[in-house]
């Protein structure tokens, strides 16, 4: 069943093209935001991830431009007019759209595009993911021969999350790993997709455990992927496994096949620097953790699920330190509430969102008290959001 707030973002697109073009977009596409649920900051080591779809949207309408030039407009932040050959100067949004474009081959043709959405962006649920995934998806459908009602299959869902990451890497220039753009891109509804990033194999996992629902709490702290330190950690991670690697110490495995003392005793016999063990343990346990939780969610053990949540935040605070003191200090107050189970920073952190799985008794009492914390802990601009249901991946019309 497609959720409604994903028909209502669409049809809202739809309106804004229409009313900004005076016609109708030759192609529109969807893609969700992502919540990870465990495996944080493993992807890009080729470890573990389980990330699912949230029913928060952005749409991109696409459809050749009536003039000379390209036009790229953001219901959220205004409008871009670029000559053909001058696609490189776009900025901000438009430089996501930019480099789809040239991804897609179609530099050469002056586009209107329209992208409207209702998540919050640099909010740490994969905001700039969905844009690309989204306008790869309706550059895409706008030259493919399908039916009306034919949707992406699984392996043109791949090639375009594949093609989100290309952008992204070489365009944008995030060195980030593949979990974001495929979880946007290959979600299965109601499940989260354990996705292993040596060979992108995936399966999908149940999500519901009795009596339990989840929840996602942006902090109002944004933070901008580029802007943050997450390409230093990428480096930093890198740089210990090739030392280890030129030690013949197992290199590029060793992260997801190895405890966390073994990996630490291996790394200091391959003198990898003192402050990037912490780092490697992280990474190895929420490898391990991945499967831990695929565990519980099979078995619906919620307090197991729960734990492993915790485990996973005092990892990433303490051992691989993309926590803030205000996301921690809201992390020990939310446990004090009545109804929170389980609760951990979820992606890149510095910020960004957390993931909770709290009781359903009270849920929307809970929910609230939950909101008034964090705005009073984090910022006045943090957000509650229920998740009646994980969603599917990107979709087009
Ligand atoms: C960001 C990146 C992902 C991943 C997470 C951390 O979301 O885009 O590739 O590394 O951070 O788990």
């Amino acid at each position: 069943m497609p959720d409604p707030n994903r028909i209502a973002v669409m049809e809202a697109t739809r309106a804004h093209f229409v009313e900004r073009f005076a016609a109708e977009p030759r192609s529109l596409a969807i893609a969700p935001a992502r919540v990870n649920l465990i495996g944080e900051h493993t992807d890009y080591s080729d470890g573990f991830v389980l990330p699912a779809a949230l029913p928060l949207y952005t749409c991109v309408a696409v459809a050749p431009a009536a003039g000379p030039e390209t036009v790229l407009v953001s219901t959220r932040f205004g409008e871009q007019r670029l000559a053909a050959a001058a696609l490189h100067s776009a900025s901000g949004f438009g430089r996501y759209l930019a480099g789809a474009i040239g991804e897609s081959s179609r530099e050469d043709t002056a586009l209107s595009i329209l992208v409207h959405g209702d998540m919050p962006v640099e909010a740490g649920l994969s905001s700039s993911a969905s844009l690309l995934v989204a306008a790869l998806a309706a550059l895409r459908r706008m030259t493919t021969e399908t039916t009306l009602l034919e949707q992406p299959g699984h392996a043109l869902r791949l090639e375009l999350a594949l093609a989100a990451r290309r952008v992204e890497n070489d365009h944008i220039g995030v060195p980030c790993g593949f979990m974001d753009q495929f979880a946007v891109a290959c979600a299965v509804e109601g499940q989260a997709m354990l996705l292993d990033c040596l060979d992108n194999q995936h399966t999908a996992v149940p999500t519901a455990l009795p009596g339990h629902s989840w929840v996602v709490i942006y902090s109002g702290i944004r933070r901008e992927l580029a802007a943050s330190d997450y390409g230093a950690r990428v480096e930093a991670v890198k740089t210990a496994l090739a030392r280890m690697a030129a030690a013949d110490l197992d290199g590029p495995h060793i992260l997801r096949t190895h405890n966390p003392a073994q990996v630490e005793l291996l790394a200091r016999s391959a003198g990898v620097a003192s402050s990037h063990l912490p780092l490697l343990n992280h990474v190895a346990a929420d490898n391990a953790r991945v499967h831990l939780m695929r565990y519980a969610l099979e078995r619906g053990a919620a307090p197991m699920a729960a734990t492993i949540l915790r485990l996973g935040h005092n990892s990433l605070s303490r051992q691989f330190g993309v926590s803030l003191p205000v996301i921690d200090e809201f992390f020990e107050a939310g446990y004090k509430l009545d109804g929170v189970r389980g609760l951990r920073l979820t992606g890149a952190g510095m910020g960004g969102s957390l993931v909770a799985l709290v009781a359903n008794d009270n849920l929307d009492e809970l929910m609230g008290r939950l909101e008034t914390v964090a705005r009073r802990i984090m910022s006045p601009d943090a957000a509650v959001f229920g998740v009646a249901g994980f969603v599917a991946g990107v979709s087009w019309r």
